[in-house]
């Protein structure tokens, strides 16, 4: 605790603000607003001097930090620090893999690891605040911004919210070395219709408590910094003022006292969404609804103003949003050292002791595996002449994926490289073959056929340029461009062992000749800065992949939305019926679903057991499983817990993910994994969306994926001593 500000500090030196002062720790602005620009009245540096900023976003290192807080503390009246924030949702200097390939790891030390990486470069760049986690469950390729979350699960949200917030905020005992997060972007933006970036959101209040907010609340528990809300409305309201979901549900049920900032120029965005108009109408929605901070839409400074003349808002609601930065700036130590994190000696930011080391081995740990036809991988290190053909086959920059500010892309490990270390006995050639466009080039095409003709082996990596990732980056059908396609044709036509990588930001629909004519998939999206270490590693068998899929891989975009937790149906899926739920022309399972990811080794299970086979509301049962590496070399093995109520007040999932658990196997090793599952795990939102527990029957099933055929099953019962089952109803 930095303790020479006190709460009654920060009420005095509100009392000495002016209106002009106060609104100023209300607004955000970016960083080419504030320090470029024409001298005069304008000048962004008069921005500061005047006042007008509170915190400043997209900009890091020494001399700008250091420039911009000299003005704030030198030349303003009130000489109240800035802060500074940067959206660092998977690494700063040291890229990570992208989120969505992360949390294809299922490894929470892993993910705790890497925030807790990032916040230490990020603060030796004088920055206090991340615009992470980004928490919006999605099963939607179409949208760009998949590459930013964890996949189609909310309780995998939870736990990666979790670990994140904890590895930004606290993991490291240095508090000079932690960076405030901000969960983002509440809520549902995943759901967007269609996939299309900023559309329109309509989900149900249960599939709000029961998939998207979970990880919210997670975020909160864990003591997170900040909540932004999302650009989009639901069901017509718009979520920048929905007083509904950020006062009465965040602030006053989950008790969240931290700040709520809006997205970059989403206050002024609700006059285009048709609910304010005018900025004064649009600020006082804002304010009204809970929203602390005005990113980059001015509507603070020069809205509120007026809506406090036309008596929208009192002034008590400014004071208590500039109490909460202003304690916030306290808290993250800026009052005590303005400077606060911000380093010339010692390891630079983009330089830190093992963090290449440990980004390689996220890299390696978030790629999944799905298809080795002939346990075709690991490629022999004898292999004379190897091709790596396609545009992401020596490309650097583009495995650094979406997001990545102040990552050094010189610094990346494109895929060539990565396979020129890993094989040197061998002659790896290159040939680009197409670019990621439709347009087609033969004479590019007929140079890679050669080049593939004259090896053993063919390593065709497709996917995506990282400009087409993330947000505004919506497709209509998330595939490999044209030229790809046609590349990938002629290359597989030769009947040489192909093995198909692709880097990819978001689930790829394949044609079925493509992944028929590769002996290996190997799905490794983007890995960040080690991402061409990371292939090579799992390539030549330097690391036995243990990735697992966090998102389904569609067959066709019309299977979209296809999740493992689907709901049961009045006509569940029976291939003898054609009346039961299906689609004519496509099966209905996705081409790779949640849990998918193959290991060298095979892991076997024996039969669950649970210490309680019933349990009443507080129960707890302890469940324990065998699991071996049957054959191959040493191993990680994942165990994905999951249940099903099969008697309910209202239809649930066939399958509800609760936990998962790692196990490293030598070859032929045996150990028990556990997991305590308790009541309140059980629950579910009610009528009313408060918990509900039934008494009954519930099956567990545990695999190493959600797949039928890998899951083993045991029921356990609840007897409930109070209240009886359905009482709802009466
Ligand atoms: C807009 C994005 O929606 C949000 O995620 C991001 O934090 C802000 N821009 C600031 O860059």
């Amino acid at each position: 605790m930095h303790g020479s500000l006190s709460a009654g500090r920060i009420e005095r030196l509100i009392a000495e603000m002016d209106l002009t002062e106060k609104l100023g720790q209300m607004t955000m602005l970016a960083a080419s607003l504030v320090v470029t620009g024409p001298p005069g009245p304008d000048n962004p540096v008069t921005l500061v001097r005047t006042g007008k900023v509170g915190g400043i976003l997209n900009t890091w290192g020494y001399d700008e930090i250091r420039e911009a807080q000299r003005v704030a503390l030198e030349e303003t009246r009130l000489k109240i620090p800035l802060y500074f924030a940067v959206d660092i949702l998977h690494g700063h200097r040291t890229i990570h893999p992208i989120p969505l390939a992360e949390a294809c790891a299922f490894d929470r030390e892993l993910w705790r690891r890497t925030a807790r990486e990032s916040a230490e470069e990020a603060t030796r760049d004088g920055i206090q605040m991340t615009f992470a986690p980004m928490l919006d469950v999605c099963r939607d390729p179409r949208w760009g911004r998949i590459a930013e979350c964890a996949g189609e699960d909310g309780y995998v949200h939870a736990e990666y919210a979790r670990e994140k917030v904890v590895g930004f905020q606290s993991a490291n005992p240095d508090p000079n070395r932690r960076l405030l997060g901000v969960a983002k972007h509440f809520v549902a933006y995943g759901a967007v219709k269609a996939g299309r970036d900023y559309a329109e959101v309509d989900v149900s209040p249960r599939a709000l408590h029961e998939v998207y907010l979970p990880a919210f609340k997670a975020a909160v528990d864990a003591g997170v910094a900040g909540i932004m809300p999302s650009f989009t409305d639901i069901a017509g309201v718009a979520m920048t003022a929905n007083k509904e979901l950020l006062h009465d549900l965040l602030r006053v049920k989950w008790g969240f006292n931290g700040l709520v900032i809006s997205d970059y120029n989403a206050i002024a965005e609700l006059m285009n969404h048709g609910v304010a108009a005018d900025l004064a109408e649009a600020a006082a929605l804002a304010l009204n609804a809970g929203v602390d901070i005005d990113m980059m839409a001015g509507a603070y400074e020069n809205g509120l103003p007026i809506a406090l003349e036309r008596g929208l808002v009192t002034m008590a609601q400014i004071d208590e949003a500039v109490t909460r930065i202003l304690r916030m700036k306290h808290d993250v130590g800026l009052f005590d050292n303005p400077l606060r994190g911000l380093e010339k000696v010692g390891p630079t930011p983009d330089n830190m002791p093992g963090h290449r080391a440990s980004a390689r081995d996220a890299a390696r740990r978030s790629l999944v595996l799905a298809k080795n036809e002939g346990n075709i991988l690991p490629l022999q290190r004898t292999t004379r002449r190897m091709a790596a053909i396609g545009p992401l086959a020596d490309a650097q920059s583009e495995m650094m994926g979406p997001w990545c500010m102040a990552g050094d892309e010189r610094e990346a490990i494109g895929i060539l490289q990565g396979l020129r270390e890993s094989f040197a006995g061998s002659e790896v050639i290159h040939s680009i073959g197409a670019h990621c466009t439709d347009e087609v080039e033969p004479e590019l095409i007929a140079e890679a056929v050669e080049a593939a003709r004259a090896s053993d082996v063919v390593v065709l990596c497709l996917g995506e340029l990282r400009q087409h990732c993330g947000e505004a980056a919506s497709r209509t059908t998330p595939r490999p461009s044209r030229a790809q396609m046609q590349l990938s044709r002629a290359i597989m036509a030769l009947g040489k062992p192909v093995v198909l990588v692709l880097a990819t930001s978001r689930p790829w629909i394949l044609p079925d000749w493509m992944v028929d004519g590769a002996s290996a998939v190997m799905l490794a999206m983007f890995g960040g800065t080690e991402g061409g270490h990371a292939i090579a590693d799992v390539m030549a068998g330097d690391y036995n992949p243990s990735g697992r899929l966090c998102i389904s891989w569609p067959t066709r975009v019309g299977q979209i939305p296809v999740h493992y937790n689907m709901r049961t149906t009045g006509r569940p899926f029976d291939p003898d019926n054609g009346f039961s739920t299906r689609f004519l022309d496509s099966t209905i399972a996705p081409r790779w679903g949640f849990g998918d990811g193959l290991s060298y080794s095979t892991f076997q299970l024996g039969e669950p057991q649970a210490d309680n086979k019933i349990i009443d509301q507080h129960g707890v049962t302890e469940i324990a499983i065998d699991v071996t590496n049957a054959a191959g070399p040493e191993g990680e093995a994942t165990l994905f817990l999951f249940v099903n109520d099969p008697v309910a007040l209202v239809t649930r999932p066939v399958l509800e993910l609760k936990d998962f658990a790692k196990a490293v196997l030598r070859p032929g090793e045996t150990k028990r994994v556990g997991f305590t599952l308790s009541a309140a795990q059980l629950t579910y939102p009610d009528f009313a969306m408060e918990p509900r527990l039934d008494d009954g029957r519930i099956d567990i099933y545990i695999g190493v994926s959600a797949r039928p055929e890998d899951l083993k099953r045991l029921s356990i019962e609840v007897r409930q001593t109070a209240k009886a089952r359905h009482t709802e109803l009466v």
